[in-house]
């Protein structure tokens, strides 16, 4: 792993507080850095560990949410209770972070005959998802994302800045809101896709992956899912994200983080958020 210097680019709050799996985010930012070592080898699914300040001695996981040549953008949420994403939130323009890379972990594959593609976001689970509509519809394939969260306007407000044009967009909220597209559980729409869809991508939390993981329609799909847990090291070195897959154990920053959906017994996990 080699480490790089990043130069912030902007770093804007763009959605407000609200529920996140870790307790409440208190925003959500996207932020542009300029870093074209790691940028142009940057693959959708795939992410990088940032060093969030003198103070915190791991660095933190965070997807690549978006990649031109010479930049990255990440999209995150800043946690309640979290040190280092309100470090992160907190970096000015022109200011300098150190980054783990290059891009780590399997990212996620296109098949080449693939036409359609629906992709499933939880929440903040977009960040990694949009990077994949990116390559998609430059390579001129269909998409469309279905984009849950558990109340409105949060993730569900066409974020514009967030996504490429062409993508069919579909929302839902949890808690009913007159602008998503759908009152209840994004999992409900999928299997009006699934015939529609080559391939099915997905990233959110693990009820999320549950829920997926029972739906009829999806069993003859190739599914792929990005697990996001608490990293150690992300480089493989320290175990803290071995998971049990029907394959034998894992290390999610080396394995994964993407894994076909009927690789995990979902029944067993316990220990993952
Ligand atoms: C491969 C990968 C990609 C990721 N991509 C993104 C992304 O694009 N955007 C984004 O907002 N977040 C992403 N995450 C999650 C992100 O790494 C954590 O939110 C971040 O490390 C929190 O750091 P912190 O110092 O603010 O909080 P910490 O002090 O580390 O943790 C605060 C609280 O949050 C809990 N927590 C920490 N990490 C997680 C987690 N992964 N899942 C559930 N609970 C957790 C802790 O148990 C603790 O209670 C990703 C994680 C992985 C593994
Ligand atoms: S985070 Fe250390 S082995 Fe995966």
């Amino acid at each position: 792993m080699k480490q790089a210097t990043a130069r912030v680019i902007s770093n804007k709050c763009i959605l407000p507080s609200g529920p996140h799996r870790t307790g409440k985010a208190l925003a959500s930012n996207l932020m542009q850095l300029y870093c074209p070592e790691i940028a142009q080898k940057a693959k959708p699914g795939q992410f990088i560990m940032v060093r969030c300040g003198d103070e915190i001695i791991l660095p933190r996981p965070f997807s690549i949410h978006s990649a031109t040549v010479d930049d990255i953008a990440l999209f995150f949420a800043v946690i309640n209770c979290g040190k280092g994403s309100q470090w992160l939130s907190m970096r000015q323009d022109n200011e300098t972070v150190e980054i783990f890379g290059p891009s780590l972990g399997n990212g996620f594959l296109i098949n080449p005959r693939t036409k359609n593609l629906l992709l499933v976001a939880g929440g903040m689970g977009l960040a990694p998802l949009c990077f994949l509509a990116q390559q998609a519809i430059r390579e001129k394939r269909s998409v469309t994302l279905l984009l849950g969260a558990a109340i409105g306007p949060l993730y569900t407000e066409r974020p514009e800045n967030l996504l490429p044009p062409g993508i069919k967009l579909i929302t839902a909220t949890e808690e009913k809101y007159d602008k998503a597209d759908y009152h209840g559980l994004i999992t409900d729409l999928v299997p009006d896709y699934t015939n529609w869809a080559d391939q099915v991508f997905a990233c959110g939390p693990v009820g999320m992956y549950r829920a997926m993981a029972q739906i009829p329609e999806l069993e003859s799909k190739q599914v792929q899912i990005s697990l996001e847990v608490r990293m150690g090291c992300g480089r493989g070195i320290c175990y803290s994200c071995t998971i049990k897959t029907k394959q034998g154990l894992k290390k999610i920053c080396q394995d994964g983080p993407v894994f076909n959906l009927d690789d995990i017994p979902w029944d067993e996990l316990t220990d993952i958020v």
